[in-house]
């Protein structure tokens, strides 16, 4: 008996056979861990040491089989060099091949999921049976990476290389059938079938039924196909992989090329080959800042948690059916948390009920929802022209008129309605939460949540905390918006909250590249290169140029001295112009209904010649990498400011609030881990550069410290 942590080898009354176990002590899944790795390295040398070996059953005593790597310990192992990185995945790799030429049969149980290093272990062994309900896969190259533990290798010779190059390409898991189908697996059956049928296998195998000497030798050798077949196999899923991956982020291309090199060579070879370059793909800038990402989303699961504790959310409020309110009313219903949505106008409640009715015949139409379900979520709205009921609510969250007077008197009355412990939220975009809270009798029960439009897509709300919120309601609005499926971050009251500040920074570099006489077409290019789904100026043109300057007003009115009111500001000039973008068909660019409605963005010559007016110094050509610093470069120090006064508590609540709520782009992790990726000595040196810009590109003094020591923001 060999008994780990994570592992346990037993005997089985059948002589000779033996079972390993994947169970992790005091968890509810197995994943593989440096500590998992090592024990599987002593359990197969003590199976190997046992006299009367004759077969190995492989089985997880979890639900799961194996979940994938502990990604919590990728910080610590990727922060080295890559060639130290393929010499530690070299390493672990022996354990593997030593699983794998056991000299007797191996048939291995997949119950549950089995992926990344679990389907990677899963394939070592000689047979693969596997339940109905489980599902395989290798989804490294979300995480910026691909299969390390010889998931490439043997993926292409188990399966073939199309599979294997569509698999480790996509990331995207396979159920039961697909996976025999694609021959990942050699059987498929009932969940309480499994073990029996596994044991089977293992039997037959022992009696010479199944030859899986010569399954295990498939491995070991090249991939029986020519070199122009690998070609035709691998031209075809890089040209899927490119059109399928988002910018910079070259995990599938880099394993494609690898695995069509390894292809050719033997185990031995075609590893080393894997190891390699996944030490490459380990550091490159996605990689290193998807992993960063992952370990910001467990991060903000344990704090939901913690909120989830002392949250109410079992019913609740929208005051307001317009844009934001109908979309609220929706989310809230569809993802079960009924909802009274009152309007003082019929006709927004019908507006609303019709949108929200359109948004879930699409669901039926595209099969996610049934007609059944579509009804019950529609009967959890209740559209109302009075407060009935709202004293029964937990939450109520009003989206009404942007108007400091309005909602004061609104939200003051509405007190009077509510039960005293009843949370009031507002979904204002640019007013203080602690003014709106002014007149309020109860102010620790009001708290902001800012969605953003629309509300059924967008995964960020931004919940604030106002100087009298309490803790209480700051749980309840984080619960709230947790059960809609959204990603709450908590921020402080201040000007533009965290997302609108900090997007407000980098829009003002924008601003002022157009008053020093930049095309704002060519910043456009640049930016969506550098991996925007929109440059700036398009996307003043969707916000519309009416919204986004009030916004701006806002924020520069907030942060007078490193923000003031720009004298040359092409937003308040288009606006002035009625060119209010997207809404109106003018803006930036001209837009016209495409054949299926939609706007259809074209170069307006008279835009070019209406910004002429405020640039007093003429047009003027930029790099792009001084168009990417005086874009960038003010995000990075405003996100440093939001940090240090304490808006967000976190680099990787920040983070995540900007590659939610703005698109920020993913292979770079957020404005935070894009200057960690720089490093603040490079960022300090830059701002420097452009000082003649003004305060806006003066570092924080705790950036300059930063810089100084050599340290960053996050800890990867
Ligand atoms: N539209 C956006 O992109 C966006 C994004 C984030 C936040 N917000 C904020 O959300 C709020 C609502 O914006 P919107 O775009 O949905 O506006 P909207 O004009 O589409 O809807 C407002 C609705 O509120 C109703 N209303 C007005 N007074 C009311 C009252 N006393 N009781 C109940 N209903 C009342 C109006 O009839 C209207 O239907 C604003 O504070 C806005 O700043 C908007």
């Amino acid at each position: 008996m060999f008994e780990g942590q994570s592992i346990r080898v037993s005997a089985l009354t059948t002589p000779g056979v033996y079972e390993l176990c994947f169970d992790r002590q005091g968890e509810a899944i197995n994943k593989f861990d440096n500590r998992t790795v090592a024990e599987l390295d002593q359990a197969t040398r003590w199976l190997a040491a046992q006299p009367d070996l004759k077969g190995v059953l492989v089985s997880s005593a979890k639900d799961v089989f194996i979940v994938g790597a502990d990604i919590t310990e990728f910080g610590q192992k990727f922060n080295k060099p890559a060639e130290q990185i393929a010499a530690d995945v070299a390493q672990s790799n022996l354990t593997f091949v030593a699983f794998e030429d056991l000299p007797v049969p191996t048939v291995l149980a997949i119950n549950g999921y089995a992926l990344g290093g679990g389907l990677e272990m899963a394939l070592t062994a000689s047979v693969r049976v596997m339940a109905t309900t489980a599902q395989v896969g290798v989804p490294e190259v979300k995480l910026g990476l691909f299969p390390g533990f010889g998931g490439t290798v043997r993926l292409s010779r188990v399966a073939s290389p199309a599979v294997a190059a569509d698999w480790v390409a996509s990331g995207r898991p396979a159920k039961a059938d697909a996976a025999l189908a694609a021959g990942v697996v050699d059987a498929v059956v009932p969940p309480e079938a499994l073990r029996e049928t596994a044991l089977d296998w293992l039997r037959r195998a022992m009696a010479g039924e199944v030859d899986w000497a010569a399954r295990q030798q498939r491995k070991r050798v090249p991939v029986p196909l020519s070199a122009a077949e690998l070609k035709a196999v691998f031209d075809a899923a890089r040209e899927k992989a490119t059109r399928q991956t988002p910018p910079h982020q070259p995990a599938a291309r880099m394993a494609l090329d690898m695995m069509e090199h390894a292809a050719t060579l033997d185990r031995a070879g075609a590893l080393a080959q894997e190891a390699r370059v996944f030490g490459e793909v380990a550091r490159t800038q996605a990689g290193v800042s998807l992993v960063q990402t992952f370990l910001n989303e467990q991060a903000l699961k344990k704090l939901f948690k913690r909120h989830d504790a002392r949250a109410q959310h079992g019913r609740a409020a929208v005051l307001g059916a317009g844009i934001m309110g109908g979309g609220i009313a929706y989310t809230s219903a569809l993802r079960g948390v009924p909802v009274r949505m009152k309007d003082i106008h019929q006709a927004a409640l019908d507006l609303g009920m019709a949108e929200a009715d359109k948004l879930l015949g699409r669901q039926v139409q595209a099969g996610r929802l049934s007609e059944e379900k579509a009804a019950t979520v529609r009967s959890a709205i209740t559209p109302q022209l009075d407060e009935a009921g709202f004293d029964q609510v937990d939450c109520v969250v009003e989206a009404i008129v942007e108007n400091l007077g309005v909602k004061r008197q609104v939200l003051a009355a509405l007190e009077e309605r509510v039960a005293p412990g009843t949370v009031i939220a507002s979904n204002t975009s640019s007013l203080r939460i602690d003014d709106i809270a002014q007149p309020l009798k109860r102010p620790d029960t009001f708290v902001g949540m800012h969605f953003f439009n629309p509300v059924p897509l967008m995964p960020l709300v931004e919940v604030i905390q106002g100087s009298r919120t309490s803790e209480a309601a700051v749980s309840t609005a984080v619960g709230y918006a947790v059960a809609m499926g959204k990603t709450p971050i908590v921020v402080k009251d201040c000007p533009g909250f965290l997302v609108n500040r900090v997007l407000t920074a980098y829009m003002r570099g924008f601003l002022q590249l157009v008053a020093d006489g930049a095309n704002f077409e060519a910043v456009d290019r640049v930016m969506e290169a550098f991996g925007w789904p929109m440059g700036p100026a398009y996307l003043e043109d969707v916000v519309g140029m009416d919204t986004g300057s009030h916004v701006s007003d806002v924020i520069s009115a907030g942060y007078p001295e490193r923000m003031p009111r720009l004298e040359h500001d092409a937003l308040r000039l288009m606006a002035s112009e009625g060119r209010f973008g997207q809404k109106n068909g003018r803006g930036f660019y001209r837009y016209e209904p495409d054949p299926k409605g939609k706007p259809r963005r074209s170069t307006a010559p008279e835009a070019h010649e209406l910004l002429k007016r405020i640039q007093p110094k003429g047009q003027h050509s930029f790099s792009d990498a001084e168009i990417v610093d005086r874009m960038m470069l003010p995000m990075v120090i405003e996100a440093a400011h939001a940090l240090q006064d304490g808006v967000v508590a976190t680099a990787a609540e920040l983070d995540m609030a900007m590659l939610l709520g703005i698109g920020f782009p993913a292979y770079a992790g957020g404005p935070l881990k894009w200057a960690d990726w720089i490093g603040l000595g490079d960022i300090v040196a830059r701002c420097d550069r452009l000082r003649h810009l003004g305060p806006a590109y003066e570092p924080t003094a705790r950036m300059r410290e930063m810089a100084a020591r050599g340290e960053r923001f996050h800890p990867l």
